[in-house]
């Protein structure tokens, strides 16, 4: 670990997805919530997010491909799409963090024509550095300024994402 800090420790982040799996429950009582984890990186986080959720729901996953070199973002592509019926849903994306944003506005704008009743973002973290389009985040976990996270579903090119807390690289890629 020589290469990486502590950032949020697992009980941390327990605490934190138990506070939004309460916010859940309150914002959505007997509706039919979907929750649409983003593969890869929201997989540990969806799984976590919806045992902390008690009203009825359905879990869903989706895939975006980004086509770039490095940190350098590139075309978005959809790789895997829901298979669950959406109209007149309320659904409920769930990501593992916003960096420029690019993605989930990508993915509101492709869900939307999907006609769901609602949708909301929940996002573990909220990195603002490299922000450059306006995401409003309905449900955020914590926000960090800066710096390449890795662990708790987040990787270094397919690494890392099986640690349980959330790491902050020292030399960034
Ligand atoms: P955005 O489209 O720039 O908001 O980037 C979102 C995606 O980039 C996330 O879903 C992550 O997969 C990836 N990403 C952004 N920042 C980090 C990071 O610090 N660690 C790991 N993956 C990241
Ligand atoms: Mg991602």
């Amino acid at each position: 670990m020589g290469n990486k800090e502590i950032c949020l420790s697992r009980e941390t982040i327990a605490q934190r997805v138990r506070d939004l799996g309460e916010e859940i429950d309150r914002d959505y009582p007997g509706g039919s919530l979907l929750v649409v984890g983003v593969l890869t990186g929201a997989f540990i986080f969806t799984a976590d997010l919806v045992r902390a959720v008690s009203v009825p729901l359905e879990v869903d996953f989706i895939r975006l491909a980004s086509y770039g070199t490095g940190t350098s973002p590139g075309e978005l592509r959809l790789t895997k799409d829901i298979e669950t019926e959406v109209r007149g849903r309320d659904l409920l994306l769930v990501e593992d963090i916003v960096d420029t944003g690019r993605t989930l506005a990508w993915l509101v704008e492709f869900l939307a024509k999907k006609e769901p009743k609602s949708i909301k973002i929940c996002a573990l973290i909220d990195k603002r550095e490299r922000r450059e389009k306006e995401i409003r985040i309905d449900y955020p976990g914590f926000t960090v300024e800066q710096g390449f996270l890795v662990g708790y579903g987040l990787d270094y090119a397919g690494r890392d994402r099986h640690l349980p807390g959330i790491y902050r690289m020292k030399s960034t890629p």
